[in-house]
């Protein structure tokens, strides 16, 4: 059996164990929390909780800041998936584990993903705690997650990236911060496998090749969520000004607590988008 038929039977088994779990469930969004970002689930009162390591065929994260939890919640009588912490490819596990909330998501029936991270600026006018929508990537993983047989027969092989973040909910989520008084900046997010930093002086070549932030995550779960025909949403938020841009040195609890002071306005922000979620 290869890797993507165990990954296939996994999911299926996950879904008959979430509905066993949970009853009938008709999630309208998906939402991948990035670091830092797990605090979201406080804008939500009502919910029932799973450790990724219980749900068959997925396993926890062993990434700090990443707790590792799928949830189901309900606001305004939709419900929403959150997967509190996400697998990255540089822990070494390959596409498996980064596929896998996608092709969840995808066959409980979600329509939207919303993708979030933590990210280093590189763009000179970002400063620490911005928040960014992304309006389009530059992938340098060096792989991608598509490769290999198609999901399904509905999966196109040579799906089209013109625009994988859906323009109605980025001008959705730009409408929302308006009406909050919250300035949200947009920008290209370049994906880099990791899990070192770069270099100041990869960070001066990114910024020449159009890149605004760099991150090490939401690429890969984007080109599948957009293959498989979902509307998908990216957030990042600036943690850490790239490597160069700053004289500090970068590192990982720096990006937690960076994140964790963003925490009140991406709960603002993300609650009343929720509540003006386009049909
Ligand atoms: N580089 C790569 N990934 C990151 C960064 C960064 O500066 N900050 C948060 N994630």
């Amino acid at each position: 059996m290869t890797e993507e038929e165990r990954n296939d039977i996994g999911v299926k088994q996950a879904i008959s164990h979430l509905r066993y779990l949970w009853g009938e469930i008709n999630p309208d969004l998906t939402i991948v929390c990035g670091s830092g970002w797990g605090g979201l689930s406080k804008i939500f009162n009502d919910f029932k909780s799973v450790p990724f390591g219980d749900i068959p065929g997925f396993s926890s994260t062993t990434v700090e800041g990443h707790d590792g939890v799928l949830s189901l919640c309900e606001i305004n009588q939709k419900q929403i998936l959150l997967f509190q912490g996400r697998r990255h490819f540089y822990e070494g596990a390959g596409w498996g584990p980064i596929r896998f909330p996608v092709l969840l998501a995808h066959g409980l029936g979600t329509k939207n993903l919303l993708l979030t991270n933590a990210a280093g600026g590189i763009n000179s006018s970002f400063t620490v705690g911005d928040l960014m929508i992304v309006e389009d990537h530059i992938n340098l993983m060096g792989s991608n997650p598509l490769i290999g047989p198609v999901p399904d027969s509905e999966t196109p092989r040579f799906p089209d990236q013109t625009e994988v973040y859906d323009m109605g909910l980025r001008k959705a989520l730009q409408k929302v911060a308006e009406k909050e008084g919250l300035s949200i900046k947009a920008g290209v997010y370049l994906a880099l496998s990791g899990p070192a930093f770069e270099t100041p002086a990869e960070i001066k070549a990114f910024r020449t090749l159009g890149a605004d932030a760099v991150g090490m995550s939401t690429v890969p779960e984007a080109m599948l969520g957009n293959a498989l025909g979902m509307r998908v949403l990216g957030i990042s938020c600036i943690s850490n000004l790239a490597s160069g841009i700053s004289t500090d040195k970068l590192s990982h609890e720096d990006v937690k607590d960076a994140s964790l002071l963003a925490l009140p306005k991406m709960k603002t922000l993300i609650g009343s988008f929720l509540n003006n979620l386009p049909q």
